[in-house]
């Protein structure tokens, strides 16, 4: 019998195409063997007695029912890894978002661009879009992982002090990932020592909200705050307090939470750090190899 295979939400076609031929693609969910999902929360999804595995295509595994799926035995996989790079550009650019007012600077040009004056009009506006360099500051990594072992690199290139903590890495492969990098053990110092924070961990009950009041308190005046990994990690009413009081100079978040996107000094984004062609390209890959080595050969590998 043909294996059965639901995509709950639409995954890249070049990783689609290295499904068997003999496999059939439903609409039917309760009828798959397979169940492949992006961001789809399957949290109020029956797991049908039929359903072998879910292959999710990204890294964070928080939409699927963990224990529900141990329970019934259902394998579950992810992509750790394959949208890392999309991911860490993006956070390249929430750095350069959090420190330069290019969406005040573009703004005011879109909105002044009838101005046959606009070039002299500059001289006098540009000022109030002036920030700082991030080139020499400190950036406190939270989590290095694929993601934040990247974040961390690219930023001690572009000129940053950079500290990492992870509590699961050693510091021998903490420091493996580049030499330039200070491996931090207890997460406090990078509260106390770094101008920029952000952060990369999985949304677990250990750290959701683990950016709260007290970890603001620790902080220096005016730190900038990124978040790409999970919305959950961070406290809206403590952001937004931290935020009024000017402890957080930015947030720049990639999750659109409708209680602080209006907020001054967010900047949030739709949840774009993997959405990339070569990101969803690779996970979707991923995913699909990963459904079928299992199938085919009974393998239980993320890779
Ligand atoms: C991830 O967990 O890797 C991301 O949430 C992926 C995505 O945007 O779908």
């Amino acid at each position: 019998m043909a294996v059965k295979v639901n995509c709950l939400n639409p995954i890249a076609a070049c990783g689609m195409k290295l499904l068997p031929d003999t496999y059939e693609i439903t609409d039917n969910y309760a009828d798959a063997d397979a169940v492949l999902v992006r961001s789809a929360s399957m949290h109020d999804l029956e797991l049908s007695d039929k359903l072998l595995c879910v292959a999710r295509a990204g890294a964070g595994v928080n939409n699927i029912p963990l224990d529900k799926c141990a329970e019934k035995g259902v394998v579950v996989f992810n992509t750790p890894g394959a949208n890392a790079n999309g991911v860490k550009e993006l956070v390249v650019a929430g750095l350069l978002l959090a420190s330069r007012d290019l969406m005040g600077g573009y703004n005011w040009v879109k909105d002044n661009a009838s101005d046959e004056n606009l070039a002299k009009a500059v001289e006098k506006q540009k000022k109030q879009y002036a920030g700082n360099e991030i080139a020499g500051k400190k950036l406190g990594v939270i989590g290095l992982g694929a993601i934040g072992a990247k974040v961390a690199n690219i930023a001690v290139r572009l000129g940053m002090e950079v500290y990492g903590y992870d509590p699961f890495v050693s510091v021998d492969a903490a420091w493996g990932l580049s030499k330039y990098i200070k491996h931090i053990t207890n997460v406090e110092d990078i509260y106390k020592e770094c101008d920029y924070i952000t952060i990369h961990v999985p949304a677990l009950p250990a750290t959701k909200g683990m950016l709260n009041a007290d970890a603001f308190a620790m902080m220096k005046d005016g730190v900038r705050i990124l978040n790409f990994a999970r919305d959950v990690l961070v406290n809206d009413e403590d952001i937004k307090a931290a935020l009024a009081s000017g402890k957080v100079a930015k947030y720049v978040t990639d999750f659109p939470n409708p209680a602080i996107a209006g907020t001054e000094n967010v900047i949030a984004l739709p949840h774009l750090g993997a959405s990339t062609e070569e990101s969803e390209d690779n996970c979707a890959i991923m995913a699909c190899k990963e459904i079928t080595d299992f199938m085919e050969n009974g393998n239980i590998k993320n890779s």
